[in-house]
């Protein structure tokens, strides 16, 4: 099978590739984790529900209800939910996994209706109350930026209005996985570099680990940096802002959207109010 070299980000950035361990992937990784830009060409002529759909087709994850199911497809035997894969996904299971992290966090990828999204467990409720330190996670909620670096809003001002749409003291977020670059879809740990190891660092910046990782060209985004962001809706180019994490590098412009939890019990689930903010690669 042929190795791929990962493709450099086409920015100054690209010289971080240098302290990325994992340069080349064979065809059939690459298709696994990051599945392909094309992706983003073909996402542009349907709806991000029906591109979503196709990669993940109802009956697997894409049920029309509230719940988010681990998707662990060609993973089973590497990822910790890989027995769990299409079942439910519990907190429990990731107050579990996270024991076996030196920081106490834990993630995994997943399905909410046909959606990829991402799941990160961080113990903020533990932390929060400690002075703010390396490898002592905790949701920071942060001032945003659009693309041309124009201030946005700040994420403790938006939750002051809006507090549903995300709660840090349930110690869980979930994250819309299409990249805000060209539609692929950043996973959690699904490779190993020092943006995906175990260890965090306060701020948002992009010197710790702990990121994910868009594959297709190095993004790195920050689960646990909350703020405020603004995109573009490519169907009718409208501008919206949402509630998201924070880009910490690479090619994609701005952030990942936030999705609201809903627990029922144990049972993770979604809120379908904001789908809105997942629109862009339409
Ligand atoms: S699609 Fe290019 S970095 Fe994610």
């Amino acid at each position: 099978m042929d190795d791929m070299k990962l493709r450099p980000a086409p920015t100054p950035e690209s010289a971080l590739l240098s302290s990325i361990q994992t340069t080349s992937i064979n065809r059939r990784q690459f298709l696994r984790y990051g599945f392909n830009a094309a992706g983003g060409v073909l996402a542009a002529t349907l709806g991000a529900l029906g591109f979503a759909s196709i990669l993940m087709p109802p009956g697997e994850g894409g049920g029309g209800d509230s719940s988010v199911l681990f998707w662990a497809k060609g993973r089973e035997e590497e990822a910790w939910y890989g027995a769990k894969h299409l079942q439910p996904m519990l907190k429990s299971d990731f107050v579990t996994e996270s024991a076996n992290s030196n920081i106490g966090m834990a993630g995994a990828q997943g399905v909410w209706n046909g959606l990829p999204v991402v799941v990160n467990y961080v113990p903020h409720a533990q932390n929060s109350d400690s002075p703010i330190a390396d490898n002592s996670p905790r949701f920071q909620e942060m001032a945003g930026y659009d693309i041309g670096k124009n201030y946005v809003g700040h994420a403790t001002e938006y939750l002051l209005g809006n507090p549903d749409v995300f709660d840090p003291s349930g110690n869980l977020v979930m994250i819309f996985s299409r990249c805000t670059h060209l539609c692929c879809i950043p996973g959690w740990q699904l490779v190993s570099n020092s943006f995906t190891a175990d260890n965090w660092t306060p701020g948002g910046a992009d010197d710790g680990g702990s990121k994910l990782f868009c594959i297709c060209h190095s993004s790195r985004f920050d689960p646990t940096a909350i703020e405020v962001n603004r995109n573009i809706n490519r169907s009718n180019g409208a501008t919206f802002d949402y509630l998201g994490i924070r880009r910490a590098g690479g090619p994609a412009p701005v952030g990942l959207p936030i999705i609201p939890i809903i627990m029922n019990g144990d049972s993770i689930g979604a809120s379908s109010e904001y789908t809105g903010w997942l629109t862009y690669c339409d």
